[in-house]
């Protein structure tokens, strides 16, 4: 499904390029690592959730005693 209509970026895309060992960790650094750059801006809350639905199934795969599998769920 297209996520952002400007930059024609898909919701695949997106989870792929947040799933790399060093993906992105920012909204603007999704942008720049599909190779493009926020126009309107509708869609940063759509690739937020999904970067943190890709983050946070990666949440708790350490092997150290993390803090951050102790915080609550985003909303
Ligand atoms: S829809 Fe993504 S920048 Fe416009």
């Amino acid at each position: 499904m297209i996520v952002c209509s400007c930059n024609v970026l898909s919701d695949t895309q997106v989870r792929e390029t947040c799933s790399a060992q060093s993906g992105p960790r920012t909204t603007i650094e999704v942008y720049r690592c599909l190779g493009c750059s926020p126009q309107c801006g509708r869609c940063a809350r759509t690739i937020r959730a999904i970067m943190d639905e890709a983050l946070g199934r990666a949440c708790g795969a350490c092997s150290v005693d993390c803090p951050a599998t102790k915080l609550p769920p985003a909303e």
